[in-house]
């Protein structure tokens, strides 16, 4: 009993210190907790100087940032009047493309630039669009049909997988996709042209700089100051095209296959190609991996900026439908008509099926 007291009174001091404790905090959560509200939505808003630039400036992603930094340093676009953007949406790569090549002035006769991506994306003045899988050799002949036998001036590609999350898938998806738009581009890129792509920088890179070496004589892999330094991402910057005399291109290119039975990196001799890194931008810039305060002019609070273009027909925007219509939750899973069936004839069955239930429980 005596030590039940005891340590009632233990617990009563710990709860009185713990109070004072919170009381003492209070105004410093309260100030965080505007701190975020004055900020924006999500932890991302807060964090990213890119990202509200991006929506600032009306860029519909902030990789925009990466494809003006990578101009800055390599001076991608001068004399450019045809280009192909790989994995190209939500579209923020082809609204730079349009904005600097086509400028106020030029018609779609002085610039033509091609826009590929799996996903649909929102039109953009003076940029055509290919719905379409880079991997498949239907969506490279569209591509090269577009061209209508001319060829590219430049060839970028800002393609990645949905990361999985375990680095060696990921990055042997990420160097396949890199080598199907090299693919397309030995079709359509002129003699001295430029190729511009994503890539991991994981064990195995030394194969792909190989691989590029054969077509280009200048291979430079670069980091741009708007790409995170925590992230393997960075560009591989492929300058004056000049394939193997003799080279025809093939979309069933040997390259794809990657059958080799040694360890990519161990590759000797002339074979392994050392690639000069470059990082874009000095220290007077943004860091990516920063935080920064928000610049509000005195007395204006923050206004949440939305996305410029939200995405068209997401993947998971079947499942957000199903989920909203409790179709998820049902034991009878919906039919494999119903996952193909237009989100308007969804909604009819899933207010069927509603007014069934409704019937039948009545
Ligand atoms: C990082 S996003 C590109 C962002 C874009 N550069 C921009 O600035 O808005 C990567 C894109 O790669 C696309 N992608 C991935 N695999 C693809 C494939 N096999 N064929 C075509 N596009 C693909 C995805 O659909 C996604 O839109």
């Amino acid at each position: 009993m005596l030590s039940n007291v005891a340590s009632h009174g233990k617990g009563n001091r710990w709860l009185t210190g713990l109070a004072g404790l919170a009381l003492l905090l209070q105004p410093l959560v309260i100030f965080i907790r505007n701190q975020n509200k004055a900020m924006g939505r999500s932890s991302k808003d807060k964090r990213d100087i890119y990202y509200r630039l991006a929506k600032e400036e009306g860029w519909r992603a902030r990789s925009a940032f990466k494809l003006l930094h990578l101009d800055e340093e390599f001076d991608l676009f001068t004399g450019v009047s045809r280009v192909v953007d790989l994995c190209a949406a939500p579209g923020s790569w082809s609204q730079v493309l349009s904005r600097k090549l086509r400028g106020a002035d030029k018609t779609e006769a002085d610039v033509k630039i091609v826009a590929v991506d799996l996903q649909a994306m929102a039109p953009l003045p003076g940029v055509t669009q290919i719905q379409g899988d880079i991997t498949k050799i239907s969506t490279a002949q569209e591509i090269i049909r577009h061209f209508e036998g001319q060829s590219a001036d430049l060839v970028v590609c800002d393609g990645a997988p949905d990361v999985t999350g375990l680095h060696d898938v990921d990055e042997y998806i990420q160097a396949q996709l890199l080598l199907a738009a090299l693919n397309i581009t030995t079709h359509v890129l002129k003699r001295g042209g430029t190729f511009v792509a994503k890539i991991f920088r994981g064990k195995d890179v030394t194969l792909l700089y190989s691989q590029l070496k054969i077509f280009f004589s200048r291979v430079t892999c670069a980091k741009p100051r708007s790409s995170r330094n925590s992230s393997i991402e960075a560009f591989v910057v492929c300058q004056n095209y000049s394939p193997p005399e003799g080279y025809v291109p093939n979309m069933s290119n040997p390259l794809l296959d990657h059958s080799y039975d040694v360890d990519f990196n161990q590759l000797e001799g002339p074979n392994r190609i050392i690639v000069p890194f470059l990082a874009c931008g000095d220290l007077s810039a943004f860091d990516s991996d920063r935080t920064y305060p928000l610049q509000l002019d005195s007395g204006k609070d923050y206004t949440y900026t939305p996305p410029t273009q939200p995405p068209i027909r997401p993947p998971y925007e079947q499942a957000c439908h199903l989920r909203k219509n409790n179709l998820l939750a049902n034991e009878d899973t919906p039919s494999a008509a119903m996952l193909d069936a237009p989100l308007s004839a969804l909604n009819l069955s899933a207010s069927q099926q509603k007014s069934k239930e409704t019937s039948t429980s009545d």
